[in-house]
């Protein structure tokens, strides 16, 4: 019987996860399987012990449960402990370990899949949410120049800065944020849109000045069509991209995490947009 995995959460009819670590897997030869679990409101601590409980290694966890998992895991990796949010779980005999892949694999998308080296670059971080939490000691390991953080409510983005402000000067990373009115003047190198702005159509606030032709736009959600927010950073002149990447590559760290063999996620990338593409 082959090593069995899972993504839960709720909806997740149209994850793409399984499909992803199947393709892995095949890459790999990993001998895994990997299905998805609709877990019901309320009702993720049950399901995962379930799944646990029947012989299962691992969990991807989504919308709505990664605070749920968070609080479901045994100890944590550091940069889960600082997102404050899991969305990789690993069953072993030292109980539940709970990680957070998504801020690398933003990182690795940006940096591998797109080509844009993150040190030195000046970024813009777009919402202060769950989503912009998770990203920011992965960006910070990359050793860019400056990170600010804009957000709608301007008191959430203070109490990241607070957060994160001793990383910040052990890096070496000029760290601030605000409202709208915090950008730097100027370009900035990455533009990430971490609000959930996108899943309504709302174009965050952020002065039109922060983009330019070298600046790349990019926007943590994706869907059949461009978001409001890529539209916008293209008609400034901008290099835009939508999350699928990031999507692919927090998965692919996810099975380093479980098997201890990194997959080619550029390549199955690839493979999926080419896929989706034909719908
Ligand atoms: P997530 O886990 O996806 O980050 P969240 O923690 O609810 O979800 O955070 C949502 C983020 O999107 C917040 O930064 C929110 O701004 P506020 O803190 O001001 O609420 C931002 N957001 C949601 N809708 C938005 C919109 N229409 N325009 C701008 N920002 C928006």
């Amino acid at each position: 019987m082959k090593d069995q995995y899972a993504v839960i959460g709720n909806p997740i009819e149209h994850s793409k996860s399984p499909w992803i670590h199947a393709k892995f897997a095949a890459q790999t030869g990993e001998p895994i399987e990997y299905g998805r679990i609709l877990g019901p409101l309320g009702g993720f601590l049950d399901e995962a012990k379930r799944f646990r409980d029947a012989g299962g290694r691992g969990m991807n966890v989504t919308v709505p449960f990664k605070l749920d998992a968070h609080a479901f895991a045994d100890s944590l990796s550091p940069r889960a402990a600082a997102a404050g949010a899991v969305n990789t779980l690993s069953f072993g005999p030292d109980g539940v370990r709970g990680d957070n892949t998504d801020g690398v694999g933003l990182v690795r998308d940006i940096e591998v899949n797109l080509g844009v080296s993150l040190k030195g670059a000046r970024i813009l971080l777009l919402g202060a949410g769950g989503a912009a939490r998770g990203v920011v000691l992965p960006i910070f390991d990359r050793a860019p120049a400056a990170l600010t953080i804009v957000n709608r409510t301007a008191a959430k983005a203070l109490v990241l800065v607070d957060q994160f402000a001793e990383n910040a000067s052990q890096s070496n990373v000029r760290f601030s944020g605000g409202g709208a009115d915090a950008a730097e003047a100027g370009q900035y190198d990455v533009v990430i849109n971490a609000t959930a702005g996108s899943l309504d159509a709302a174009l965050p606030d952020c002065d039109d000045s922060a983009f330019g032709p070298g600046t790349l736009a990019y926007d943590m959600m994706y869907g059949p069509k461009p978001t409001v927010f890529i539209q916008h950073a293209q008609k400034l002149g901008a290099r835009a991209a939508d999350g699928l990447g990031m999507l692919v590559e927090q998965a692919a760290e996810s099975f380093f995490i479980w098997r201890g063999v990194r997959p080619d996620g550029g390549a199955v990338l690839r493979e999926l947009r080419g896929a989706l593409a034909q719908h």
